[in-house]
């Protein structure tokens, strides 16, 4: 078989540490890759005076994946770092369901620790083109009393209907319970659409256990009983604040990670971990490269080598049980021992 083209934007702040991490792991599952390195992020913003080239997403569709460290500089401006970059690529190659893991695994320390295995094993679909992000809005009277900013929230149907009909099929996967997160008692359009959408999908999909809730009683079940949830899914702006909320209980920003994906488009698919570019310790060898590794390891489901994915998932487990830990999870270990721990394990695999 021909090797998969990955496309890597390693990013700014520890993006580029955690990546090379992942990179080696991958390859020592044997997989072959052909990895095209590509330099953009804030460095090039202060080069060209852009996030990415303009002809970005052609370039990124020759590719199978996309493997993304991090993007965020304190040199520029978070909303164009955001905008023209992640939100480009979500938006541009029209990356709709976002998947983001929530297992706890043994041995990582965290608010919900000491829960039996599997007690914690969320899966979050969080819609990834529109909502509460959409864009659409605007500002008036700048500078005087009554200096106004708008912002809309766009759910269109076809956009509600795929991403809530992928939860619906994760879910049939998995433990077969759906839980879908709105506001719709206090904002009456967009959200009362996206519970009659869901309630329309799931005649279709009469074997999943099917829950309405709302969105801020939510965030306290996933705390006080993580095991009643299976699979959430929920608005863009919902589906960022909860999966920052499971990042926490699963043990920190170091180890969650993301899938940003267009079922049945050629578009690739994007990977990367949930946290950001974590300036405050970039630079120094200590970022968990745990969620960058495991974000790794979801690319190489999607490029259907499941035998790599699944040696490089007992991998991680392995690690995180046993150690080596970075500091954010009470160890003492450089991103680069946690990486070379993942490497031999992976090669000690069966
Ligand atoms: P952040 O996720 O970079 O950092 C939050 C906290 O988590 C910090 O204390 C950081 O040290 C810690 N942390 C993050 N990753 C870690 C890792 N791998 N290991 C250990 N600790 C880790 O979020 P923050 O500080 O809000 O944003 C920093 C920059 O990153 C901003 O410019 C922001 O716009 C950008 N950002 C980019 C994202 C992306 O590329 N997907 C996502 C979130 C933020
Ligand atoms: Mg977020």
């Amino acid at each position: 078989m021909s090797a998969h083209r990955v496309a890597v934007i390693a990013g700014d702040g520890v993006g580029p540490e955690v990546v090379a991490q992942a990179r080696r792991a991958v390859e020592a599952t044997g997989v072959e890759i052909a990895w095209t390195e590509l330099p953009w992020g804030s460095d090039h913003y202060h080069r060209t005076g852009r996030m990415m080239p303009a002809d970005a997403l052609a370039t990124l569709r020759g590719h199978d994946a996309i493997l993304l460290g991090a993007v965020g500089d304190p040199s520029v401006p978070d909303h164009i770092s955001l905008w023209e970059l992640l939100l480009a690529l979500r938006q541009g190659l029209d990356l709709w369901a976002n998947v983001r893991p929530a297992q706890l695994l043994p041995g990582v320390p965290g608010p919900l620790a000491g829960r039996a295995p599997g007690e914690v094993d969320m899966l979050f679909v969080r819609e990834n083109t529109e909502g509460e992000y959409a864009g659409v809005g605007g500002r008036v009277h700048a500078g005087l009393a009554g200096e106004t900013g708008i912002e809309v929230s766009v759910f269109t149907r076809p956009a509600v209907e795929r991403v809530v009909r992928f939860a619906f099929e994760r879910a049939e996967e998995r433990r077969g319970r759906l839980t879908s997160a709105t506001k719709s008692n206090a904002s009456r359009y967009g959200y009362v659409l996206w519970d009659e959408v869901v309630a329309e999908v799931a005649a279709d999909h009469p074997g999943v256990e099917v829950d309405s809730v709302l969105v801020d009683a939510l965030a306290a079940r996933m705390v006080r009983d993580p095991g009643s949830l299976d699979v959430v899914v929920a608005s863009n702006l919902f589906g960022d604040v909860l999966t920052d909320l499971a990042a926490a209980l699963q043990g920190g920003m170091g180890v969650a990670a993301s899938a940003s994906l267009a079922p049945g488009s050629d578009a690739p698919p994007l990977f990367e971990p949930v946290h950001g570019s974590a300036p405050d310790i970039a630079g120094r060898g200590v970022a968990n490269p745990i969620g960058c590794l495991w974000s790794a390891q979801l690319m190489l489901e999607q490029l259907g080598e499941p035998e790599a994915a699944a040696a490089l998932r007992a991998a991680i487990a392995a690690v995180c049980r046993q150690g080596p830990r970075t500091r954010d999870l009470g160890g003492t270990a450089s991103t680069a021992e946690v990486g070379d721990a993942v490497v031999r394990a992976v090669e000690a695999a069966p």
